[in-house]
């Protein structure tokens, strides 16, 4: 017997139509987004998702991270099938990176209400609150705190990196809920996303069907030094807290070089006190960024790193003080689901891929609570976290058929 079914499709025009208007909200004049966790433009681009999810007849709750969770209404509790993403970006940050998610998921959910189309269990929908960590470290907050591996009230307590706190914007914004953390545990958790990275373009393929995602380690270093005058002071002399600094940073490249295979290492942001030109600087403040898909290989970049940041300390006589900001081991992907995207790609006729993440999603912090997979869509030249960011309009719409076949299986098993 045919499955009617099979050949249900989004309506894409409906699905670009809500990408530019969510796009438009913290939208940067070079085509990127600005929309940091828990800001204006973070309330605005949530209350814009919230009010079609309402429009959708879905029961939209808040819980006391911000999450937000739109249900298809059920005549009892039996546990949904979930999707969903992010939509807090990084303050130079793309249109697709989280946003895509959250609109295809409920795109899927007005497919599926709008045909009328049964299933055994209700579909759901999540925006989680600061996936980014770009402002309050660490990054995935609100599926972390929502599967249990974070007290709310340690993450509402965090400091920004403008000083404000997480409780205090939340309430700020409208989004200090009422629900209870950690939240109810999914039957399912598919989470559709851009790659943002350049594998399935460079292989000529629409789908990745997404096995795991690497360990992320983030630290901050306070490098203490003394500041003193720029031209009297004897480079003999110095405690240079800023050459201190950029020895970090060519470390940590030298550290991801040597070890090579899947290594990365980051130092995305210095900050100088006092950042004066002709002033040696007293005090830096960095981060380091490792990440990889091998634990015991992560946990070896770490100590090397200490390491050679004490020696490298020792000889300039500066000071380091640690403070660890996130830290996930690596995860694998229930192999059930990575299984299904990879049939039901395969089966819409589009080329499939397995791969892993190399960033850090939603997803991951689901996959404690119950079986979850996700499901990548090609990133033009791999890039993100950049307001260049692009994926082909065809290649969205692949991503969310896929998406809506992949729910509607999982929707389908009653045990
Ligand atoms: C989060 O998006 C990360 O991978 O940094
Ligand atoms: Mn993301
Ligand atoms: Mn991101």
């Amino acid at each position: 017997m045919v499955d009617s079914r099979v050949e249900m499709q989004i309506d894409f025009a409906r699905l670009r139509e809500r990408l530019d208007a969510l796009g438009a909200v913290g939208g940067r004049p070079d085509g990127g987004n600005s929309r940091l966790a828990l800001s204006d433009a973070d309330r605005e681009g949530r209350d814009l998702v919230v009010l079609w999810m309402r429009d959708l007849g879905l029961e939209v709750g808040v819980d006391r991270i911000g999450n937000i969770v739109a249900r298809q209404p059920w005549s009892d509790d039996t546990a949904p099938v979930m999707t969903g993403s992010h939509v807090d970006t990084v303050r130079a940050g793309g249109r697709y990176d989280g946003n895509y998610g959250v609109l295809a998921g409920l795109e899927v959910l007005t497919t599926v209400i709008e045909r009328g189309v049964e299933l055994a269990r209700p579909l759901a929908v999540g925006v989680f609150t600061n996936e980014e960590g770009a402002r309050f470290p660490p990054d995935m907050m609100g599926s972390l705190v929502y599967a249990g591996g974070l007290p709310v009230e340690e993450a509402l307590a965090t400091l920004g990196v403008d000083g404000a706190a997480v409780g205090d914007e939340l309430e700020r914004i409208g989004y200090a809920g009422p629900l209870p953390c950690p939240g109810p545990p999914p039957h399912a958790f598919v989470e559709l996303h851009i790659e943002q990275g350049p594998v399935l373009e460079h292989h000529g393929v629409t789908i990745g069907a997404v096995e795991g995602v690497q360990g992320i380690s983030w630290q901050e270093l306070v490098l203490t030094g003394e500041p003193n005058h720029a031209g009297t002071t004897p480079m003999s002399l110095r405690h240079d807290a800023g050459y201190l600094a950029a020895a970090v940073a060519v470390t940590a490249r030298e550290i991801a070089a040597e070890m090579g295979g899947d290594q990365v290492a980051t130092v995305g942001s210095m900050r100088f006190d006092p950042d004066i030109i002709n002033v040696i600087a007293g005090e830096v403040h960095l981060t380091v960024d490792l990440r990889n898909t091998d634990e015991e290989r992560l946990r070896q970049a770490e100590s090397r790193l200490v390491a050679r940041v004490a020696d490298l300390a020792a000889e300039e006589g500066c000071g380091v003080g640690w403070r660890r900001l996130a830290r996930f081991e690596p995860v694998a992907f229930d192999s059930e689901v990575v299984g299904l995207v990879e049939r039901t790609g395969t089966r819409l006729g589009h080329p499939v891929r397995r791969l892993s993440s190399g960033a850090g999603h939603d997803a991951q912090m689901m996959a404690r609570l119950c079986k979850t997979g996700m499901i990548f869509v090609p990133s033009h030249r791999g890039i993100s976290h950049n307001p260049a960011e692009h994926t082909e309009d065809a290649d969205l719409a692949a991503g969310a058929d896929v998406l809506l076949h992949t729910v509607v299986a999982l929707a389908d098993e009653r045990a």
